[in-house]
């Protein structure tokens, strides 16, 4: 795992959008995996403002988005399809049949997450996945206990999970308590991986992240077997290592 520090959010978000960039110019057909959380906003801004001032286009890109919230319908103001409407999608020449999120409204959740599984692997492999990482060591929304062979599939939230995402609902009884989410296996398919963190309060996750202790208890750890990992991180999250 390479590991780089920056001053702050907008330099990592910056950095992480320059990579996003050199992704595109070395491959226009990239397949990008996206995360939502707070996180990755600096990184999709930059990549806004790179279509709109540095000529860039993602008319050939495919992405695939790492987990919905189960019972929310696309169009809810709090799902992750919003999510990325709202801070990437209509900001970007990205083709709407070109964007690839778990249905979070099935008529099966056990096909969905199949479905989404067999579209990874149809489309992908994922040239770059972005994450993101829970306060719990969560990746995606695999919860400490997941397995790493784990594929797409149907998750109940941590309830620590639940009280970090109240802050984007109205109060925590209105975060959905499941969701569906890729596996520890499908992110690892991906050939290049780009974890994201910043801000005081992942220095803990951070520090446990770097002690390299591979565990099922703190599924970030997994990325330790994956040859091809960057953690780019400021100095507030780098904090206490
Ligand atoms: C959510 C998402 C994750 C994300 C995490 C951290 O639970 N499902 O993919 O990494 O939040 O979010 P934030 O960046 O807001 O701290």
């Amino acid at each position: 795992m390479n590991v780089h520090v920056y001053e702050n959010f907008d330099t990592l978000s910056k950095e992480a959008a320059k990579r996003v960039e050199e992704q595109l110019a070395e491959k226009k057909a990239s397949v990008l995996g996206l995360a939502t959380g707070s996180t990755p906003i600096g990184l999709y801004q930059k990549m806004s403002e790179g279509v709109k001032k540095r000529g860039m286009s993602y008319r050939y890109v495919q992405t695939i988005n790492l987990d919905e919230y189960l019972g929310l319908d696309p169009a809810h103001p709090r799902s992750y399809h919003t999510f990325m409407e709202e801070h990437l999608f209509k900001h970007i020449d990205l083709p709407e049949a070109n964007r690839h999120l778990p249905n979070g409204k099935p008529g099966s959740v056990e096909e969905e997450c199949l479905r989404y599984e067999r579209l990874i692997d149809s489309i992908g492999p994922i040239d770059l996945q972005i994450l993101g990482l829970g306060t719990n060591g969560h990746i995606g929304f695999n919860e400490p206990g997941t397995a790493e062979d784990e594929e797409t599939h149907c998750v109940q939230l941590a309830d620590s999970t639940r009280e970090d995402n109240a802050r984007f609902f109205g109060s925590i009884d209105e975060v959905p308590t499941h969701a569906i989410t890729m596996g520890i296996r499908s992110i690892l398919k991906s050939k290049e991986i780009l974890l994201l963190a910043s801000g005081k309060n992942k220095a803990e996750a951070v520090k446990t992240l770097l002690e390299k202790k591979v565990t099922k208890e703190f599924p970030a750890s997994f990325l330790w077997n994956h040859d091809n990992v960057t953690l780019m991180v400021d100095r507030e999250a780098y904090g206490l290592v």
